[in-house]
């Protein structure tokens, strides 16, 4: 294993009536005023704002909303949010919904208490976080990101054309409540994009080094299985508890740094998504679907044997009688019918991506991960983007 560090800070409140169990008790500790923030309505159909407007009234707490946060959070939004908490002395930020509020509440959380260009200081070059920012506590809604355990904030800064995150541990939240009933009502195709990105998540991670024996790998073999086999339940009766907290969690398992520990991690096909959105405004796990299979079959030499552990302890691909390359294909090609199987797209057209000019430029503008197997040029990305297209 690789050297690391580990820390979470933010407390988890997990499972049925959480939020009002423990909600009114979180919030005794911050100042009266709270800045609600949540996206483009789905809460207020589905209950979840009256529940919890009606907890923050009874707590006697002053409400200011930032409302309308869109999918692919942008930075001019970001700065809105700041606006709104500097102006009304704001002294906690609660995020209902998924990683697009969670993330944008997060760089919000930044923004009000820095002065300079937090883009240019946080997003574009790391910096050292040596002030403490907003207090954030989350609601989370929707299975997929596991924003509400990390510090990372995915943010598009439209103007720039560029969508990126980072994760600083000073932006976890002080605390994630998470009901699965709450995600019940998530439409099914977000579900199923929601579910890829929970698996993408585990195999960023699990394909790349160390290739020996390390309980990284062993923890990722068994989150993969637990997502595909809960998927395809959620997909049948998507009021099916136990399916709905097992994604749930597993969700925040493959984001809460934990099976990051001593593994180098890829990211590259995350790269990759993050500048088709910036460009086009895609789905996230839909686009994370389409790239897949094929990012797979450009680096799987250089990681034949991690490739053929996961054809077999993943897919349960027999091995005898194959080679290797063969077993590890096999692997590839599970996967890509898994992804056809649940409904995801399998192309860029699918995603509704027409236009074939933008790719030389949205190739150009990706970043190139020092964790893959197979370091990428961005003419091999662009190779793969043209692939990807029919
Ligand atoms: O906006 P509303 O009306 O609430 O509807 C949302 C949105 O349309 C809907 N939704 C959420 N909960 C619902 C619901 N609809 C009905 N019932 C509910 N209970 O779902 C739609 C998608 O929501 P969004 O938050 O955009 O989805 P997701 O959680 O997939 O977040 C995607 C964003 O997170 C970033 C992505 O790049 C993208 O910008 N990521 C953040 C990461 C992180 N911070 O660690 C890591 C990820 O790799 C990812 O990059
Ligand atoms: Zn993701």
């Amino acid at each position: 294993m690789n050297n690391f560090i580990f820390e979470n800070a933010t407390k988890v409140y997990f499972g049925e009536g959480c939020v009002n169990e423990y909600l009114a008790c979180l919030l005794k500790q911050y100042g009266d005023t709270v800045l609600l923030a949540y996206g483009g309505g789905s809460i207020k159909r589905n209950g979840i704002y009256d529940e919890v407007t009606a907890i923050l009234e009874k707590a006697g707490k002053k409400i200011v909303e930032f409302s309308g946060i869109m999918a692919n959070p942008t930075y001019a939004k970001v700065q809105e949010g700041a606006q709104l908490a500097k102006e009304n002395h704001v002294d906690i930020i609660l995020a209902i919904g998924g990683g697009s509020v969670m993330d944008c509440c997060k760089a919000v959380s930044l923004a009000s208490r820095y002065e300079g260009d937090i883009w240019n200081d946080f997003w574009m070059h790391p910096g050292v976080i040596n002030f403490k920012p907003l207090p954030l506590g989350v609601i989370v809604t929707v299975a997929g990101t596991g924003s509400e355990c990390n510090g990372g904030a995915v943010i598009t800064n439209e103007e720039k054309k560029i969508k990126t995150g980072r994760d600083y541990p000073q932006c976890n939240p002080q605390f994630a409540l998470m009901d699965p009933t709450y995600t019940y009502s998530v439409p099914v195709k977000q579900m199923i994009s929601g579910g890829f990105d929970i698996l993408s998540h585990i195999m960023e991670t699990y394909f790349s080094g160390p290739n020996e024996n390390n309980v990284s790998d062993d923890i990722m073999e068994a989150l993969m299985k637990s997502v595909i086999f809960n998927l395809r339940a959620a997909i049948k009766n998507p009021q099916d508890y136990t399916a709905r907290s097992n994604l749930m969690w597993a969700s925040t398992m493959a984001e809460n740094r934990i099976i990051k520990m001593g593994k180098k991690c890829d990211f590259e096909c995350h790269n990759i998504e993050h500048q088709l959105g910036a460009y086009t405004d895609c789905n996230h796990g839909c686009g994370l679907a389409v790239l897949h299979p094929i990012y797979y079959r450009h680096i799987y030499k250089a990681g034949l044997s991690k490739f053929v552990k996961f054809a077999g302890n993943v897919w349960g691909i027999a091995t005898e009688g194959k080679s290797a390359e063969e077993i590890a294909l096999a692997g590839i090609n599970a996967l890509a019918n898994f992804i056809k199987e649940i409904g995801l797209p399998t192309t860029l057209r699918e995603l509704g991506i027409t236009d074939k000019n933008l790719l030389k430029e949205i190739a150009d503008s990706c970043g190139i991960s020092a964790g893959s197997y197979k370091t990428m040029t961005h003419e091999e990305i662009l190779m793969i983007l043209n692939e990807c297209f029919e």
